[in-house]
């Protein structure tokens, strides 16, 4: 399997260093024609868009760049499958879980055909591109969230949650980077169409995964903890932050599994460790 990696930010870099038989692109997309060279000059048996716009230094960004949030994460993932659909190549696009807010229809968490309800711009934009994408044949969409790695990067979780004074304790679903570029690469190998859950079975509370963290990296980590109406209220973010538990049920149906979450937080925090010193 050939696979071309359309985007090549965190996660398209992430699964390119992982995967054998694998492009990765930066090429700047703006029309059907430019993801058409593209597929031209690759020749992929299959298409991972993970390209898409997630705001620096934050999401916050997105909420006043409406317009270029919109082209990066609800017209360019139509344009990547428009060429797609039009060479007959599977494509599998990273989606979020972030567009659930807070308690979900079944107690067991937010199922993949669930209605979101997202409020921000950037899980709006995101949500906009599941729905349109999910009419279609030979597409998939992989829904992660939080995506906690075993290496040092920004957007891991790990890191995020240490770097803040002030942290606010729930429980989510989360996505182990390391469990993710495998199930992703099995989504694109089975050209799985439909929506997945891309994210580690059961919940996590932060305050667990910062005990992980002093417990295996850093004993002298301190913290204070903040409720979520005080974050916005103290001008920490400017839109409360989705927080949620999702069921992963798809994913199941195909034979596909993932760690439980607390298992694989702590084998990645070990890895972590290892790859900081
Ligand atoms: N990181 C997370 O926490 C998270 C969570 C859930 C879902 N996701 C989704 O995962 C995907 C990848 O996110 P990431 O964390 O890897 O973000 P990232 O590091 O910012 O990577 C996204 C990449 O997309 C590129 N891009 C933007 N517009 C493009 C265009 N028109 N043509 C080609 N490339 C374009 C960006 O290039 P430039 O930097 O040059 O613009 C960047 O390299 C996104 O769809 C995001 O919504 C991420």
């Amino acid at each position: 399997m050939k696979i071309l990696i359309i985007g090549k930010g965190y996660l398209g870099t992430r699964c390119a260093e992982s995967w054998e038989n694998t492009e990765i692109t930066d090429k700047h997309i703006q029309t059907v024609e430019d993801v058409l060279e593209l597929l031209v000059e690759h020749k992929p048996d299959v298409v991972l868009n993970a390209a898409g716009i997630v705001g620096k230094p934050n999401v916050d960004w997105c909420e006043t760049n409406q317009l270029a949030t919109i082209k990066g994460n609800t017209v360019l993932p139509l344009i990547v499958a428009d060429a797609c659909q039009q060479k007959g190549i599977y494509m599998l696009h990273i989606g979020t879980g972030c567009i659930f807010y807070g308690e979900s229809p079944d107690p067991k968490g937010w199922k993949e055909n669930d209605y979101a309800n997202p409020s921000a711009v950037y899980t709006r934009t995101k949500y906009a591109a599941d729905l349109a994408l999910s009419t279609l044949t030979n597409v998939g969409i992989a829904r992660i969230r939080m995506p906690l790695d075993d290496r040092s990067h920004p957007a891991n979780l790990i890191g995020k949650l240490i770097s803040f004074d002030k942290v606010v304790d729930v429980a989510n679903s989360l996505t182990v980077v390391e469990d993710m570029i495998k199930v992703f690469y099995q989504l694109l190998a089975k050209k799985a169409e439909g929506i997945f859950h891309v994210v580690n079975p059961g919940s996590i509370k932060h305050k667990e995964i910062i005990a992980m963290y002093e417990e295996i990296v850093d004993p002298k980590h301190k913290n204070e903890w903040i409720s979520e109406e005080e974050l916005v209220k103290q001008g920490m973010a400017d839109k409360p932050r989705s927080n949620n538990i999702m069921q992963s049920n798809n994913l199941a149906k195909l034979g596909i599994s993932m760690r439980p979450v607390k298992e694989a937080v702590r084998d990645a925090m070990q890895k972590y460790k290892e790859s900081i010193k």
